[in-house]
């Protein structure tokens, strides 16, 4: 008899993480979250995506960037040749802030562990930070967006691009135009 295919170790990690952050109970987030949001696409994919935290919709469904604002990033990757299946979104927290207020430091830091091994296991070749909030985490900075963006950057030793992040974008119609050079940017890093 054929023994059934067992996941490699990678893929077993990746599901072992995938267990761990639905349980987690590490900060006070986990009392007033729907659910976890553990990011969606492939972990095989080149290009890792992070934001900020979910909001109301990623809550209630359990993935990031579905609203209004996560139409405008799929706009935004198509742009660049890219469909949203082809990688992987993620963001700096895993749960929803109240009211979708900042993600507050000991937050970020009872998160951190799982976003680094998301990128430990996925290797992806480029990161690109979504929106200040997300880029400030990331990079340990307090730097405005308009100093980090434009710049490679580099996080676990994989380069790192800010762009602007789409719900911004939405509020600041003038600003597309950025958000375009950012990802031309982000193309002339890793295509
Ligand atoms: N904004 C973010 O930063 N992340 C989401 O998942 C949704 C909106």
């Amino acid at each position: 008899v054929q023994a059934a295919p067992t996941a490699s170790n990678a893929e077993q990690a990746w599901i072992k993480l995938q267990q761990q952050v639905a349980e987690c109970r590490a900060c006070g987030l986990c009392e007033t979250r729907t659910q976890t949001v553990f990011g969606v696409g492939s972990h095989h994919a080149s290009w890792m995506l992070i934001g900020e935290a979910p909001g109301q919709n990623e809550d209630l469904q359990g993935e990031p960037f579905v609203g209004k604002a996560g139409q405008l990033l799929n706009e935004m990757l198509r742009a660049i040749g890219l469909a949203r299946e082809e990688v992987f979104i993620a963001n700096v927290l895993k749960c929803r802030p109240p009211a979708n207020r900042d993600p507050q430091a000991a937050e970020v830091a009872a998160c951190h562990d799982f976003l680094r091994q998301q990128i430990a296991l996925m290797q992806p070749k480029i990161i690109l930070a979504v929106g200040r909030i997300a880029a400030q985490n990331l990079l340990n900075t307090q730097q405005p967006l308009a100093k980090l963006r434009g710049r490679l950057h580099s996080l676990e030793n994989i380069p790192l691009v800010v762009v602007h992040h789409p719900a911004y974008l939405l509020r600041a119609l003038t600003e597309k135009a950025k958000a375009w050079d950012d990802l031309q940017f982000a193309l002339s890093v890793y295509q």
